[in-house]
Parts: structure tokens; C-alpha cells; sequence
């Protein structure tokens, strides 16, 4: 590979879960520190990060792709970007890449892109390099302090995964269950506050499974953290995602009654109803305890708005397991859920279950699982129409004095009027749609 000249520009490009988009955002940081600026929109970067995700189909062939359309455009443009593969899909096929895509200079797994700097100083002298370590922690202390944030800022929390569900690639990818210390985090949330953050959403694989020592050196859960943050003044809104119904414990749904920062959200996935399907998933948990844990939050909070993940098609699932499915989601009533057909993951114990389920049937279980989600989450903005909630203002709208943020149940809201980023702002709800809520601006709720 030939030596070329250290980039000016850069773009980070995210792909999948929120976990990715916070990397993306400390690489970003990382490069900013060296003087790399993002680059202009429409503009090709001298550098560019494709920060990948693994968990379905077909990921390691997109990335080939986007390779192959940057070295494209970059020719068209008259020079050839830097090019570095991080995320989950540079974790579990680095060798690979290396080998099948010359174009790509750096491979950094999701747990050493703090050593994204390094390699980026051997790519300059044309030498490439790859980096799928996993040293616990490492990555965090060596990280630049935190000076920009959005309304909305994202805190990894928690890293990795034991769970091992069957079909899943994580515990492989981002490795074993990890939590960052106690006062690390505290001292991020400051950080990011000072810097703009209005809303801090909590991130893990299992981010339930969180557990540090306090000021006071006592254990504490998730729930501690959510009530340590909340005392952090300018920070007025707390959520967290995503949850294991395994790592549940009493003082996380406790917290949801007793403070009022954190949101009235819970993201946590069942992937099933049916307990044939749950236990051939290694899901440690059954329809029947899943929808009595709910039962728990909703006493605790009874407003909560829940929401899950789902797979349909799993190997072996029947009609009448899917059914099921369908059953559950009758009974939770979810707000707003997420909705895959399976995905035979390369190395994960269910790629090779026998009763591997047709294209044509996840299909029209999707379809059918999707109607009545999207029939649910509609009926519960409906439900929402007439009640006066804050917003937290998180981007303007399409036209000019729109403005669109977050509801305290995590719905999309556009109004107009007299607004600020990084608002809290009063409104009626008005009119539901699907995907969205319009409000009516009452008034601007103090900091
Ligand atoms: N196929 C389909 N969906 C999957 N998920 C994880 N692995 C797979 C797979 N192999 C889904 C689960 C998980 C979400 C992040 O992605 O529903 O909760
Ligand atoms: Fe994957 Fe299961 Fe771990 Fe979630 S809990 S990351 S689905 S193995």
C-alpha cells in the first residue's frame, strides 16, 4: 500500500444499534483531536471510518460494497480515502476483510478504537494494520474528555454480553459483560451536561446487568447510577437501553416510581411468546414471567410506555408458536417495538438447528407480527391526544419555526413556535399519526 498524505477530513459512518452510534461519536472525537475535521456534506473525506454492526443479514457484504463505491467516488474525485473498518463486522471478520478489500488500511474491533490514532499514523506511511483485542476497559481511559453534546447524548454504560442466546452474535463480537465504574460515568454525565446534554440515555447490551461501587464504596445496581445521575443539576431527563428481563431487580423498577428524571420508557425485548421457542433461544425467561415483570413496572409507573424486540422465525417456530407471538403482543400493548425476521448468524449455535424457516413464511409472519405492532403503537399515540406533556426539543422541523422532539414516553412530537434547541418545552398533544405526535406549544419549562 502506498503512503499518502495525512487526512484533513473525515467521515464516521454508524450502522446499527445506539452502541455503535456512541463509538462513532468517540472516533469522531478522537480524529477531531489530531485536527481532522468532519468533512463538508457532499464532499468525499480524505478518511473515512465505516463502523459496522453484525446482528443480520448480510453486514459483511454491505461493507464490501460501501468499499467498493468509496474507492469509486474517491477516484472520481481524484484521490482515494483513507479507509478503516471498526464495529462488530471488523471484530468477527478483520482477517477476512484484509485480505478481500486491499482498499482498507486500518481494522479496529469495537473494543480498541482507542488505538485508532496510532493506526491511523501507519496508514499514512502505508502500512495497515488490524486490531480486534479486547482488553476490558482500556478503551474508556484513553478516550478525550467529552466537550460537545447533543440535546440527546448517549453513555455506554456497560459493554458485552454472557448470555449467549442462540442466535445471537454479540457475546462474540463485543465479548464478556463489562461495566464502566461508578465514577467514570458520573463524571462523563457532568461532562456531557456541561456540554449541552439535556437527556442522557444509558447504553448496554445488557445495560441492567450494570453494577459498580458508589461514592460510599456500596454495590450498587443500574438503579443507583439512574439516582446518582439524576442529582446532576441540568440533566432532566434519564433512559436506558437495553434491558436482559433476567437482570431485572427491584430497585431499578422501584426507581421508575421514585424518580422523576427517569423517563416513563422501557425497551425490553421477548424475542418471543412462545416457551418452547424462548427456551431453544437460551432466553431464561418465559412468556408468562415476562409479562408479570412488566406487571412490576407498570405498577411501580403505571404511564410506563413499553417496548420489545421481536424475531419471527426462528428455527423449528410452528404457526401455532408464532401465534403465540401474537398473543403476547396482544397482551403487553406495546407503544413501539422492533421486529426481525431470524438471521442464521455465522458461528452462533441456531445457524445449524435443524427446521430452518422458509424466506417466503418469515415473511408473512413479519408482515402479520408488523400490522399488529404498528396497529398497538398507533392506538397508543392515540391515547396520547389531549394530554399535556414536555418536549425536549431535539432538532427543527421541515418547514420554518417547526420544531421536533421527544415526548417523556419516547414519541416524536412537532410543533411550532417559539423554541430553542435543547428546550424543555410544555405542549398539548393534538393530533396522532403512526410514527408521530403534533403538539400545540403551551409554554417553555425552566431549566
Ligand atoms: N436474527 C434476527 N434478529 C436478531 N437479533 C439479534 N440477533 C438476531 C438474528 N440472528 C435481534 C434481537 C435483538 C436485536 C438487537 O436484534 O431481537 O434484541
Ligand atoms: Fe444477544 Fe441475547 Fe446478549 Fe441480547 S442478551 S446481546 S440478544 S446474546
Amino acid at each position: 500500500m502506498k503512503s499518502s498524505a495525512p487526512p484533513q477530513t473525515y467521515r464516521v459512518k454508524s450502522f446499527g444499534c445506539q452502541m455503535n452510534v456512541y463509538d462513532g461519536e468517540r472516533m469522531a472525537e478522537l480524529l477531531a483531536q489530531r485536527g481532522i475535521t468532519p468533512a463538508p456534506e457532499g464532499e468525499e473525506a480524505d478518511l473515512v471510518v465505516l463502523n459496522t454492526c453484525h446482528i443480520r443479514e448480510k453486514a459483511a457484504e454491505k461493507v464490501y460494497s460501501d468499499i467498493g463505491r468509496l474507492v469509486k467516488a474517491g477516484r472520481e474525485a481524484g484521490k482515494e480515502p483513507l479507509i478503516a473498518v471498526a464495529g462488530c463486522v471488523a471484530q468477527a471478520e478483520g482477517e477476512e476483510i484484509m485480505a478481500r478489500a486491499p482498499a482498507v488500511s486500518m481494522v479496529v474491533g469495537p473494543q480498541a478504537y482507542h488505538r485508532l490514532p496510532e493506526m491511523l499514523d501507519r496508514a499514512v506511511k502505508g502500512e495497515r494494520s488490524t486490531d480486534t483485542d479486547m482488553p476490558p476497559i482500556a478503551k474508556f481511559d484513553s478516550l478525550p474528555a467529552r466537550r460537545k453534546s447533543a440535546p440527546s447524548a448517549f453513555l455506554t454504560v456497560q459493554e458485552g454480553c454472557d448470555k449467549f442466546c442462540t442466535y445471537c452474535v454479540v457475546p462474540y463480537t463485543r465479548g464478556a459483560e463489562i461495566s464502566r465504574p461508578f465514577r467514570d460515568l458520573v463524571a462523563e454525565a457532568d461532562k456531557l451536561v456541561a456540554a449541552g446534554a439535556r437527556e442522557i440515555t444509558l447504553l448496554g447490551q445488557n445495560v441492567n446487568a450494570w453494577s459498580g461501587e458508589d461514592d460510599k464504596g456500596r454495590t450498587v445496581g443500574l438503579g443507583g447510577l439512574i439516582r446518582r445521575l439524576a442529582g446532576i443539576d441540568g440533566l432532566a431527563r434519564i433512559r436506558y437501553t437495553t434491558s436482559h428481563p433476567a437482570d431485572m431487580n427491584e430497585d431499578l423498577i422501584a426507581a421508575h416510581g421514585e424518580v422523576d428524571k427517569l423517563m416513563p420508557y422501557l425497551h425490553l425485548p421477548v424475542q418471543s411468546g412462545n416457551d418452547r421457542v424462548l427456551k431453544a433461544m437460551n432466553r431464561s425467561h418465559t412468556a408468562e414471567s415476562y409479562l408479570r415483570l412488566l406487571d412490576r413496572f407498570r405498577a411501580a409507573r403505571p404511564d410506563i410506555a413499553l417496548s420489545g424486540d421481536f424475531i419471527v422465525g426462528f428455527p423449528g417456530e410452528t404457526d401455532a408458536e408464532f401465534a403465540d407471538t401474537l398473543k403476547l403482543v396482544d397482551a403487553v400493548g406495546y407503544a413501539q417495538a422492533y421486529s426481525f425476521k431470524y438471521s442464521p448468524r455465522p458461528g452462533t449455535p441456531a445457524a445449524t438447528m435443524d427446521g430452518q424457516i422458509a424466506p417466503q413464511v418469515m415473511d408473512e409472519r413479519l408482515q402479520r407480527l408488523q400490522a399488529a405492532l404498528n396497529r398497538d403503537q398507533h392506538a397508543f399515540n392515540q391515547a396520547s391526544v389531549g394530554k399535556r406533556c414536555a418536549v425536549l426539543v431535539e432538532r427543527t422541523g421541515k418547514l420554518p419555526g417547526q420544531w421536533l422532539g421527544k415526548s417523556p414516553w419516547l414519541q416524536s412530537v412537532w410543533f411550532e413556535g417559539d423554541a430553542a434547541l435543547g428546550d424543555l418545552v410544555e405542549v398539548e398533544l393534538v393530533e396522532a399519526g403512526p410514527n408521530s405526535l403534533a403538539g400545540r406549544l403551551l409554554a417553555s419549562v425552566p431549566a
